[in-house]
């Protein structure tokens, strides 16, 4: 995710600019960069850094530009250094380019035009070549230029271009991220987001994807990919600017919990291949000799990340049949785990800052282990010092509690999984496939987990939760990874105090906690643990829990045990935990919202800790 604003007008482009691209942060924001006309020609400025050291750059420059585009980058493809940020200009430097997505087929474009074109490339991004290709098809009209060259790229992009030779003018197109135009009175605005237009004009357009459009002070006009012109409606924004910055969500954390199904489909993108049920994660850089020599995994994270980590401990023990322990970061280092040459380290970390994580990162090199990061930041300390990363494609997580980024860990989870047991020649064609398809088919069932109706049945649930002191969540196998993190984040932000338990577990202690009402959240999507777990739940019953279980659809013995029931539709047995820990999100947040607590900042945390 990276934040985009174009400005056209009367007004001081860089300063509509730089106001729009703090909006635009919460998108991005470890590089920034405009470019604006002036005196014929488009001057860029952009660096490493926050959009306030860009606005610190540009102090007393460029002043009466009333046309540039602006770009808050959060780093996909390439470090977030200088030469990666954004505007990237053609060869000729007439033609600048800002982009949000991802160009799938950069890297064959990028050696079509280094060959054929001689162009060279100052940066290691997708989007300079759309710079370069834009250039190759420019006969002095930029929109024909794009339209063209958009027909030879793969991927995702909301993307605005200008050239020095219609300066008057800024070009954008849209496919798989956002991109709205903002109608002002001799002035007109582009943007990845609504805030960014706010301050200027509430009347906007959403441009849909395979739109084109173009923009002068004066006129807007909307292209469809053959350049015919569309009759586009308007759309009246009535939000307020603090609504804007959340999607119109009252809470990040929600409007994280919503982009999960978006998430997810990131994350698998150009990884997996459905027909041959296979999985690619050759950035890894791992030699297929290093993949089959691991005897021994350790999964090292804290919190969220560990909890991930339990998940994958199960599923690459079942996929690759060798032994995986995880570690709580804070502890791994302190206790001289039996490291050896054969053993690989995976850390789990969101921010890829976790002083504890970062630690036992360095014990493991310092070993001479190699370590392979499961990370969301690029660039972020972990990703640097580890030896092969994974990225998860969440975009940046700005509630402290933590959803989208875990969902995206698992899936990193799976794909390495899947990827080790193809590697080493372990896991059969045929179950590899079924994986692969089931990975597939999730951004479609995480949508129906969130639709209207189901969200609705958790926050009237939450109603009654809020009220109570204490909380359980049990499961058992894979739902149990899964009954920590729903407690863990009911705990953090609901301030209710929730306690994880292994469903089997109950009778040995916690079970004397077990009084009439108290609320037990149940997961039960294990077939192969079905009886035990329905057993554990009259066990519940018999004390009078009042038990709220998250089943796989199918179960129907479930509904005759339970208070309540949220079916979630069926899925490979391994990926449950990907479907069955949205509703158990869903439930922290609308049990601390009727609990009236700062959902998003929740009191004693903070988002990266970096400190011991
Ligand atoms: C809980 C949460 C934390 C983090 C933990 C690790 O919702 O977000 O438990 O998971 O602090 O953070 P990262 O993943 O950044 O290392």
């Amino acid at each position: 995710m990276c934040g985009i604003v174009g400005y056209t007008g009367n007004k001081s482009a860089k300063d509509v600019l730089i106001e729009g691209l703090k909006k635009l942060e919460y998108r991005g924001y470890d590089s920034a960069g405009v470019a604006l006309e002036d005196n014929g020609k488009l001057e860029i400025c952009k660096a490493a850094g926050s959009v306030g050291d860009l606005e610190k750059t540009l102090n007393g420059k460029f002043n009466t530009a009333g046309l540039g585009l602006g770009h808050t980058r959060w780093a996909t493809h390439g470090r977030p250094t200088d030469e990666n940020a954004h505007p990237h200009y053609s060869a000729s430097r007439e033609i600048v380019v800002v982009h949000n997505g991802i160009i799938e087929n950069h890297q064959a474009l990028r050696d079509r035009l280094s060959i054929e074109g001689g162009y060279e490339f100052r940066s290691e991004t997708d989007t300079e070549v759309l710079a370069h290709l834009i250039e190759e098809y420019y006969r002095g009209d930029l929109f024909e230029a794009l339209r063209r060259a958009l027909l030879d790229v793969e991927g995702s992009y909301a993307l605005v271009a200008a050239s020095s030779r219609e300066p008057e003018k800024l070009v954008c197109a849209r496919k798989d991220s956002p991109l709205i135009i903002g109608y002002g009175d001799g002035e007109n605005l582009i943007a990845s987001d609504i805030p960014a237009l706010l301050t200027h004009t509430r009347k906007t357009c959403i441009l849909e994807d395979g739109e084109l459009a173009v923009l002068t002070a004066d006129r807007v006009v909307v292209y469809n990919r053959q350049g015919d012109i569309l009759e586009k409606d308007t759309l009246e924004i009535d939000w307020d600017l603090e609504a804007a910055e959340k999607g119109g969500y009252d809470h990040f954390m929600l409007k994280e919990i919503m982009e999960q199904p978006v998430a997810v489909r990131e994350t698998l993108r150009q990884r997996i291949s459905a027909g041959e049920g296979k999985v690619s994660l050759s950035e890894l850089e791992f030699s297929v000799d290093e993949l089959k020599r691991v005897e021994k995994i350790f999964i090292v994270a804290c919190g969220t990340a560990y909890h991930a980590g339990l998940v994958g401990k199960a599923v690459i023990e079942k996929l690759v049949g060798i032994p995986v322990e995880v570690e709580v970061a804070s502890e791994f280092r302190y206790r001289e785990p039996l490291l050896e040459q054969n053993h690989l380290v995976i850390v789990i970390s969101q921010s890829g800052e976790t002083a504890d994580t970062l630690a036992g990162l360095r014990l493991a090199r310092s070993r001479g282990l190699n370590v392979m990061a499961i990370t969301n930041v690029v660039g972020s300390t972990v990703s640097r010092e580890a030896d092969h990363v994974l990225y998860t494609w969440a975009g940046p997580e700005i509630a402290v509690a933590s959803t989208k980024a875990y969902l995206t860990q698992l899936i990193a989870l799976y794909l390495f999984a899947i990827y080790l047991g193809e590697s080493r020649g372990v896991l059969p064609v045929e179950e590899a496939m079924g994986l692969v398809k089931g990975l597939q088919s999730l951004p479609g069932k995480l949508n129906s987990v969130l639709n209207e109706e189901n969200v609705a049945r958790l926050k009237t649930y939450c109603d009654h939760l809020a009220k109570w002191e204490s909380a359980f969540f049990v499961g058992r196998n894979l739902d149990s990874p899964v009954a920590m993190e729903g407690s863990l984040k009911l705990k953090e932000i609901s301030y209710i105090h929730a306690e994880a338990c292994a469903a089997g577990e109950l009778k040995h202690g916690p079970l004397a906690l077990i009084v009439d009402g108290i609320p037990v959240i149940a997961l039960v999507t294990q077939e192969a643990v079905l009886d035990k777990a329905l057993s554990n739940i009259q066990e519940i019953n018999a004390r009078g829990g009042e038990v709220f279980a998250i089943a796989q659809e199918g179960f129907d013995d479930v509904q005759n045990q339970v208070d309540s029931v949220f079916y979630l539709p069926p899925v490979h047995n391994l990926l449950t935990p990907v479907l069955s820990v949205v509703p158990t999100q869903l439930i922290a947040y609308y049990a601390a919202l009727a609990r009236g607590s700062a959902v998003d900042k929740p009191r004693n945390l903070a988002k990266s800790v970096t400190v011991e």
